[in-house]
């Protein structure tokens, strides 16, 4: 069952539940009200009429008497619509509205015998012939004894006759009001539903790897924040997806590289037969680098696939920064030697800061590797270390080639290379960067490069020193 019949059932359900409780409440009270409100007046009656009769009562029987009060009797008989009976102390029949006179008649009702002992009473019976009947009865009261009784019995008929009429007009009316919820629930229910059944759709499709989808939704109920939060989701899987790709495109590129020049390389050994030594070393020595490359791109990638893992732990020891910075640049100090490059470092204070000691070396140094190979000969890089309250600073500034502006959003990208870079063969694979940024990112620290092209490059990381 579609979610538009569900909501749809439910308004019904729910405005037949109430109107029915509705209907019956006010039926029910209403019935009482109506029935007691007639016994008051059958009461008040029966007094009035007990009120008149009382200074002749004990004449009664006497015939002529008895005919004047009879007419009384029937006259008020007609006026309030009921049946009225007289009885005396013993029950007998003095004067009927609705039948002659018998004073042999006497009748055994349960309320006139209640209100021959002195109470007034009332009771409702229902006969097959006529339907319900209200009994009505008082006694009548001479100083402190009962002489007799006046029973009145009305038909409630009339009162459920109109009962029922209105009931049939509050049905019509209830009918109306369920049809008026059906139409407008459907009004309300094509609201909720579309967006949704949009929603399904697009989910449908997203399965099926359609990223580039966007669902529009108006209003800004919670529909809409979902719809915005799915939007916002579909963005990113649609960059996870093109980054995805992209990675794939590149890791086979880089790989591609080195695996065509050895495949030159050695067919060319094969089909030629009469090669020279000193060909075939200077062949093997180049498929020997290649394949260092190879193995320099599949070393990178493996530590950047360590390094995204989501239980990776790193291994924080209290280190001093400025040894750390002197054996990084002790290390490269050999490649800077070939340019001739100068390496400075500057530190204020000794900075102590809880870090992964290895990660932080690999990250310095690819840092500090790129200051030095992107740099002409004579080149200068100043490595610049300041403490800060719960953060240290590294600034590597370099006076080297620079980065074009364009250029600069990308360089953290996995195999990014400026095409300076690539021209120049400076052997990079461009996953050094991207190691970097994930290296600060794991310190909970923060990256930034600024360049211009030509003048120079200054890379800043800030690392939190963490619990030392
Ligand atoms: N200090 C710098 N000066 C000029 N260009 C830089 C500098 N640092 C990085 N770049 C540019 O950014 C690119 C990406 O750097 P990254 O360190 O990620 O890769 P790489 O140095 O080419 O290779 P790898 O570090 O893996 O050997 C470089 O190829 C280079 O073009
Ligand atoms: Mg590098």
């Amino acid at each position: 069952m579609s979610i538009r019949w569900k909501l749809v059932f439910t308004y019904l359900l729910l405005i037949v539940l109430t109107l029915g409780l509705m209907l019956s409440f006010v039926m029910t009270s209403l019935e009482e009200r109506n029935i007691s409100e007639h016994q008051d007046y059958l009461f008040t009656q029966a007094n009035i009429l007990s009120n008149t009769l009382i200074a002749e009562f004990l004449n009664l029987s006497q015939p002529h008497t008895n005919d004047y009060y009879t007419d009384v009797v029937k006259d008020f008989s007609k006026e309030i619509g009921a049946r009225i009976i007289v009885a005396d102390q013993e029950g007998r029949i003095l004067i009927d509205s609705y039948s002659e006179f018998s004073s042999e008649d006497s009748i055994r009702n349960k309320e006139l015998n209640k209100s021959l002992k002195g109470t007034q009473s009332s009771d409702i019976y229902r006969y097959d012939d006529i339907g319900r009947v209200v009994y009505v009865a008082v006694p009548i009261v001479n100083q402190t004894d009962v002489i007799g009784s006046i029973l009145i019995t009305s038909s409630l008929e009339p009162i459920y006759e109109s009962l029922s009429k209105l009931l049939n007009s509050l049905f019509v009316l209830a009918i109306v009001c369920i049809g008026f919820t059906v139409a407008t629930s459907f009004i309300f229910v094509e609201i909720i539903a579309s967006p949704v059944e949009k929603l399904t759709e697009l989910v449908n499709r997203v399965a099926f790897g359609k990223y580039d989808e966007k669902i529009e939704v108006e209003g800004n109920d919670e529909i809409k924040v979902l719809s915005n939060s799915f939007n916002t989701m579909m963005t990113k899987l649609d960059q996870v997806d093109t980054q995805r790709k992209q990675f794939v495109a590149n890791v086979s590129h880089e790989l591609r590289t080195p695996l065509t020049s050895i495949k030159i390389l050695s067919s060319s050994l094969i089909s030629d037969e009469a090669t020279k030594p000193e060909i075939y070393k200077e062949f093997l020595m180049d498929i020997d680098s290649e394949v260092d490359r190879l193995n320099e791109i599949i070393d990178g990638l493996l530590y950047l696939v360590d390094l995204e893992k989501k239980e990776l732990e790193l291994h924080y020891t209290n280190t001093k920064i400025n040894f750390l910075l002197t054996k990084v640049i002790y290390l490269l100090r050999p490649l800077a030697e070939q340019k001739n490059i100068l390496i400075e470092i500057q530190a204020e204070d000794k900075v102590w800061a809880s870090v992964d000691k290895a990660k932080l070396h690999q990250c310095l140094s690819n840092i500090i590797a790129n200051a030095i190979k992107y740099n002409r000969e004579n080149g200068h890089v100043l490595v610049n270390l300041v403490n800060k309250r719960s953060t240290f600073v590294i600034q590597v500034i370099d006076d080297g080639f620079g980065i074009a502006e364009e250029s600069l959003p990308f360089v953290f990208d996995r195999f990014y290379r400026t095409d300076k870079a690539r021209n120049r063969k400076s052997g990079g694979t461009g996953l050094g960067l991207s190691i970097v940024q994930q290296i600060v990112h794991l310190h909970q620290g923060e990256i930034s490069i600024e360049s211009e092209l030509n003048k120079g490059t200054t890379v800043t990381i800030e690392i939190p020193k963490g619990i030392i």
